[in-house]
């Protein structure tokens, strides 16, 4: 049967709006936590009942399609296939949330043959709504849940070949520490970090980047490269609920998303290497800037 990627989006859309107003009806006080690897990995009573939320909204109006959801993934069980996947973060960038530090969103992802096809990514604290639908577009909307704008009307966001980013040495990096403390991931992260931190090797102080930012969501770093405002998103470790929703916004915007692992481009399971560059010339025109980054990594 044909799959009405517009009303998913609209669906999506009524999701993340409910989502919001649970988000900021909790009270950042009274938030119980609990760990999940370890004491920086955090999971609240919120994103539970969130991700409950959508669970069941998604489930009663789409029964036939899978759901993969950070809070009731079964590592090594869960698995995305071809078929038609919601893929869903309740609360991306949950540290911000437990700290009151307005800067956390919803993430709602649709895949098809695992092709990210719809990305809603909704932050509350600043009610601010990005969209993508595969084939259509993505949009930027600010005041998204006022009355005024519930017959949905964004801003088209596509990056301008003009604005294209042609140097290292110029970009405004995202990146993030993420939860791991220790092993691969993390090391490549303290590596990264420093790195692009660096004076690089023009032998007159010029600096590796201009500078380095964490947004402390990886949905909301990937829709920031989408609207042009960083240049570039790095993370080592990041799951398919991070990145689904922001990989539809940020390739229908005319970014591009490379994997780690050369040739894949699935949103994976299993915490990879993800990189995102902003850009409208596709990933040939890209390739250097890719190549010069993947060298520092
Ligand atoms: C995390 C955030 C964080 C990123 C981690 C993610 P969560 O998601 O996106 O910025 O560094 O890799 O796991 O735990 O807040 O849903």
């Amino acid at each position: 049967a044909d799959i009405n990627l517009q009303e998913i989006h609209d669906t999506l859309v009524s999701i993340a709006f409910e989502a919001g107003r649970m988000i900021m009806a909790a009270n950042p006080s009274d938030i119980s936590m609990g760990s999940k690897m370890n004491s920086a990995d955090i999971v609240t009573e919120t994103d539970q009942a969130v991700e409950k939320m959508v669970s069941s909204r998604l489930t009663s109006s789409y029964p036939t399609y899978a759901f993969v959801g950070e809070e009731t993934n079964i590592p090594g069980v869960t698995k995305i296939t071809s078929a038609p996947t919601f893929i869903i973060d309740p609360i991306d960038g949950t540290t911000n949330f437990v700290h009151g530090f307005p800067n956390a969103c919803i993430s709602l992802g649709f895949v098809v043959d695992r092709i990210p096809s719809v990305g809603v990514v909704y932050n509350p604290f600043q009610d601010l709504l990005f969209t993508g639908i595969r084939g259509s577009g993505s949009y930027m909307q600010r005041n998204a849940s006022l009355p005024d704008s519930s017959e949905y009307k964004g801003k088209k966001i596509r990056l301008s070949p003009k604005g294209k980013l042609g140097n290292l040495s110029t970009a405004l990096v995202a990146t993030e520490w993420g939860s791991e403390r220790k092993g691969d991931n993390f090391e490549i992260r303290a590596r990264v970090f420093r790195q692009l931190c660096a004076t690089n090797e023009d032998g007159e102080g010029g600096s590796m980047v201009h500078s380095l930012r964490s947004l402390g969501s990886a949905a909301l770093n990937l829709c920031a490269c989408a609207a042009g405002q960083v240049d570039i998103y790095w993370e080592g470790g990041c799951y398919a609920w991070d990145v689904a929703a922001g990989w539809c916004i940020l390739t229908e915007a005319g970014g591009i998303m490379a994997s780690g692992n050369p040739g894949d481009w699935e949103p994976a399971l299993d915490g990879r290497v993800y990189l995102a560059v902003r850009g409208a010339e596709g990933r040939e025109g890209q390739k250097e800037i890719v190549e010069e980054l993947w060298k520092v990594i």
